[in-house]
Formats: C-alpha cells, sequence, structure tokens
C-alpha cells in the first residue's frame, strides 16, 4: 500500500513538471511574435514579410523541437533518478530488514541461552535427584542392616562399618553415655574392655554435655582435642563431624563422631543433615539392643537365682551349678563352639540340676551313702531338669537346652543315666557339662565319700592331682576324651577363676604353677 501511494505521487509530479516546463520554454517565442506582429511587420515590404515568414516558421519548429527533446531528455534523466531513488528505497528496505533479521536472531540466541540454562539447571537438578536417590537407599539400606542386628557386641562394629562407609569418612567413634558414672565408654574391635572418658571432656566428652552438633574442618585447631590417640597411632585427625544419638524420647544415649572426610576438605552441611539421618537409625538400633540387653540380663540374673535357690537347698552344692557353668564355657571356648552354642550350654550348665528341687530334703539332704531306692530317687532329677525346662520359654536359637540338661549324668560307654546313651548319641553339650560336674564334685567338699583307685576318701575335696588322674583314667569310659583333652588345656584359667574363692590358693597353685606360672599373680 505504502509502495502503491508513493507510486502515485511521482507519476502527477512528472506531469506537472512537463506543463510547467512546456509553458517555460514557449513563453519566450510568444513574447517574440507578439514583439514582430506588432513593431516590426507594419515597417516590412510583403516580400520581406514572406521571408520573415519563413524564418519564423522554422524558427517555431525549432523551438518546439527544443523542449520537446528537453523534456524527453529530462523524463529519461527523472526516470533515472526515480529508478536510482527505488534502487536506494529497495537497499534501505533491505538494510532494514536485514537489521530486523539481526535482532531477531540475536533473540534467538538469547532464546537459546536461556534454553541452555533451564536445560543446564534441569540437568543439575536430575544430578542432585540421583544423588538424593542414591543417598536415600544407602540411608535405607544402613537402617535395614542395624534394626536386623539385635546382639549389641555385633551391633557395635556393624554400625561403625556403616556409617564410615555411608560417610566417607577415615574413621568412626561411638560411645555410649553412662549417665550414673557421667562417662563415656566405647569398645574397640574384638577388645573385651571398654574405653571410658570422662563426660564434659574431648570432642565427645563435650558434644554428650551440651547435645550440640560439632563440626570442625581441623580438631587440632580445638584447645581441648586429645592428641594422645593421633600420637600412639601415627593418625592425623582433621576433619570432625560429631552428634549426639538421641533415643525416641529424644533423651542422649550415645555419640557418633565421623573423622577425615574423604576427597573433601571437611564435611558440608549434606553431611551434616545425612549424618543426623543416621543418628536416629543408629539410636533406633542401640535402643532395642541396649533393650533387648536389658531384658538378656533380667533374664540371665533371673535363672541364675533360680538356680542358685536349688544349689542353697545344700549347703555343701552352694554355687556349684555356676562353676559348672563356668568350666564348661571355658571348654566350649577352647573347642570352638559357635556363639549360639556357648549361650546354649551356658543355660542348660546353670539349670542342669534344677530338677533337684523335685527331689525329698529326706534324700537331697542325707549325710552319707544313699540306699538303692533312695539312689533311684535321686537318679531322677535330670528327667525333672528336662520336665521343668521344657516349661521354659528359650530365646531363638537355644530350643536344646532341656535336652543338653538331661543328660549331664550319661557316660560315653552308655552306662549313665537317665538314658544310657553313648558317646556318638549325646549332644556335645551333654558331654562337655558332664567332666565340668564331676570336677566340680570332685573338688569341693561332698557330705558322701569319694572314690579313687579302688581307695574309700573322705568328704572332703580330692587333691587335685588325684581328680585330674580320673578324668584322665575315664576318658573313652565316661568322658568324651576330646572334652577331657580341652578341659585340661584350659585347666589353670579354670583354677584361677576360682583360686582364693572357692579354691584356697595352696589347693591350686601348685597345679597352675606346674601348667602356666605366669598366671598366677
Ligand atoms: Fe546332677
Ligand atoms: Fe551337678
Amino acid at each position: 500500500m505504502m509502495i502503491f501511494s508513493t507510486s502515485l505521487t511521482a507519476e502527477k509530479t512528472r506531469r506537472i513538471f512537463m506543463v510547467f516546463f512546456v509553458l517555460a520554454s514557449l513563453l519566450p517565442f510568444l513574447l517574440i511574435i507578439f514583439v514582430i506582429f506588432q513593431y516590426v511587420l507594419p515597417l516590412l515590404a510583403p516580400d520581406q514579410i514572406n521571408s520573415l515568414r519563413e524564418i519564423f516558421a522554422y524558427s517555431l519548429m525549432a523551438a518546439l523541437l527544443i523542449p520537446l527533446l528537453s523534456f524527453f531528455l529530462m523524463s529519461r534523466w527523472i526516470g533515472s533518478l526515480e529508478a536510482l531513488t527505488e534502487d536506494v528505497k529497495s537497499k534501505s528496505a533491505q538494510i532494514y530488514k536485514e537489521e530486523k533479521e539481526f535482532k531477531e536472531e540475536n533473540e534467538i540466541l538469547t532464546l537459546i541461552r536461556y534454553f541452555d540454562a533451564i536445560f543446564q539447571t534441569a540437568t543439575d537438578h536430575l544430578a542432585e535427584q540421583k544423588h538424593l536417590k542414591e543417598l536415600l537407599s544407602s540411608l535405607i539400606a544402613v537402617a535395614y542392616d542395624l534394626t536386623a542386628e539385635l546382639d549389641f557386641d555385633r551391633l557395635f562394629p556393624l554400625i561403625i562399618g556403616k556409617v564410615t562407609e555411608a560417610m566417607s569418612a577415615e574413621r568412626t567413634s561411638l560411645y555410649i553415655i553412662d549417665w550414673e558414672r557421667h562417662e563415656l565408654w566405647t569398645k574397640v574391635a574384638e577388645q573385651v574392655e571398654q574405653i571410658r572418658l570422662p563426660l564434659g571432656k574431648g570432642i565427645s566428652g563435650r558434644v554428650a554435655e551440651s547435645g550440640e552438633m560439632l563440626n570442625v574442618a581441623d580438631a587440632w585447631e580445638l584447645p581441648y582435642f586429645d592428641r594422645t590417640f593421633d600420637r600412639e597411632h601415627q593418625f592425623r585427625t582433621r576433619s570432625v563431624l560429631c552428634m549426639p544419638i538421641k533415643n525416641h524420647v529424644g533423651e542422649k544415649i550415645g555419640i557418633l563422631q565421623v573423622i577425615n572426610k574423604k576427597g573433601k576438605e571437611r564435611f558440608d552441611s549434606e553431611d551434616e543433615i545425612f549424618l543426623k539421618a543416621l543418628t536416629s537409625q543408629v539410636g533406633i538400633a542401640l535402643e532395642n539392643s541396649l533393650l533387648i540387653e536389658e531384658l538378656l540380663l533380667s533374664f540371665n540374673s533371673s535363672i541364675r537365682t533360680l538356680s542358685a535357690m536349688v544349689d542353697a537347698r545344700h549347703p555343701l552344692t552352694a554355687g556349684h551349678s555356676q562353676r559348672v557353668t563356668d568350666y564348661s564355657l571355658l571348654i566350649a571356648r577352647e573347642m570352638g563352639l559357635s556363639k549360639d552354642e556357648v549361650e546354649t550350654l551356658k543355660y542348660a550348665a546353670i539349670l542342669h540340676d534344677i530338677g533337684k528341687i523335685g527331689i525329698r530334703d529326706a534324700i537331697l539332704l542325707k549325710n552319707g551313702q544313699f540306699t538303692p531306692e533312695e539312689r533311684a530317687e535321686m537318679n531322677t532329677h535330670p528327667v525333672k531338669t528336662k520336665a521343668i525346662l521344657d516349661k521354659f520359654h528359650f530365646p531363638k536359637g537355644m530350643q536344646e537346652v532341656p535336652d543338653i540338661a538331661v543328660h549331664h549324668h550319661e557316660k560315653v560307654n552308655g552306662q549313665g543315666y537317665p538314658d544310657g546313651l553313648t558317646g556318638d548319641q549325646l549332644p556335645l553339650g551333654s558331654k562337655i557339662m558332664t567332666v565340668a560336674d564331676v570336677f566340680d564334685a570332685l573338688t569341693s567338699r561332698r557330705d558322701y565319700p569319694k572314690y579313687a583307685s579302688g581307695e574309700t576318701l573322705n568328704g572332703d575335696p580330692m587333691p587335685l592331682p588325684m581328680a585330674i588322674s580320673i578324668l584322665k583314667k575315664e576318658a573313652g569310659t565316661h568322658f568324651d576324651p576330646d572334652v577331657v583333652a580341652a578341659f585340661l588345656s584350659c585347666l589353670p584359667q579354670a583354677l584361677l577363676l576360682y583360686r582364693g574363692d572357692h579354691f584356697p590358693p595352696e589347693y591350686v597353685d601348685d597345679m597352675i604353677r606346674s601348667l602356666a606360672p605366669d598366671l598366677l599373680p
């Protein structure tokens, strides 16, 4: 529309120009004609007038031709000018268009940059989500492993291992708070003894007291940091993240401390969040485990009380069941029994004579030898033990306790009671208890005479060498030879357990000195 109206204006201008040009060109000639007709012709002769007319006609023609020719030439010139103008306009339009396109291209670039930024942000978010997913998976896996382990002794190193791995740390320390003693305690793998620290001292002690998390890049810069461990173990503690472990009601029960973040200067805010999540899982696992430990302690003390009540019925059997248990456990460890087998044996040994609760006082407390009837009644105590223990609910994996306890008076040659089982039919736990039970009966005072090598002794403890010779002599008939060998291997430890208590030092020292002189104080 704009181009059309521009062309129309140009055409009109050209016509106006043409009219004015012709008129301007003719005006001098018309003036000359007017002067000639008015002033010259009246003065001339007729033949001169004709000649003048011819000159005038030729001049007029020339005068007409010149404007036309000029007009033609001017038109061409104006055409060129218009073409040039159009060209300039066209070029201008092109430049404008290019500029516009350039601007548009610039906007596209900006748009691309925006998209690139959005894409980068989305990629970052995806990477972050992936990382968070990995952390969450790791947390769930750790939580699952920790809550599945209820045994405190196994849980402790499990927590340390899992947290060290999950936090990418070089070391982890786990402390339990003992509020009664105002101390923290921890265990080092394979070491039975606890390491104890006063509350309020060092990093862990301070965090335990304040309940506030501590995150430092270099522990050595803290004036209260104890460098003893570093010096003794050629270790350099740098970054430390330390947090309190709380139970389900928010009470502080322990401290979790991760040391030296791998690949980084220090633990960051993400580590803090992750360790906080971990400590809540550790808190649940520890609380469950400690609760079970408490229940187990309560269960064990009930059983010991029950066993002690039976032993206490006769003044000479006091402490018998506990000693049989301790000797049995020494043998079991010497023979490499599993933890569950040892636990089962422990309950069987502590309760092995509980059936005596069903034996009349007249027989149980009789001073002297039994009649055959009395002996028969006395020999029912293992079956009574089993009947009582069958009513107990023992922890999982310890259902064999009654069967092991009932056979503590069996002999490997099948001459024992109540079932006359032979060595290959007897549970190993029963064969271990048999050796422990007889050894304690021989080395304790009894109100019936003892017999050795055909001689009748009194009821006093049998001299140790004599008791040991009986064990050796009856290995293969009464006792399992492997169990006797295992017991003799740990005999110094067994004697040391009750030296100064059940055993007077003069009773055991020669034997301990001959077998393991280093053990004597
Ligand atoms: Fe017994
Ligand atoms: Fe016994």
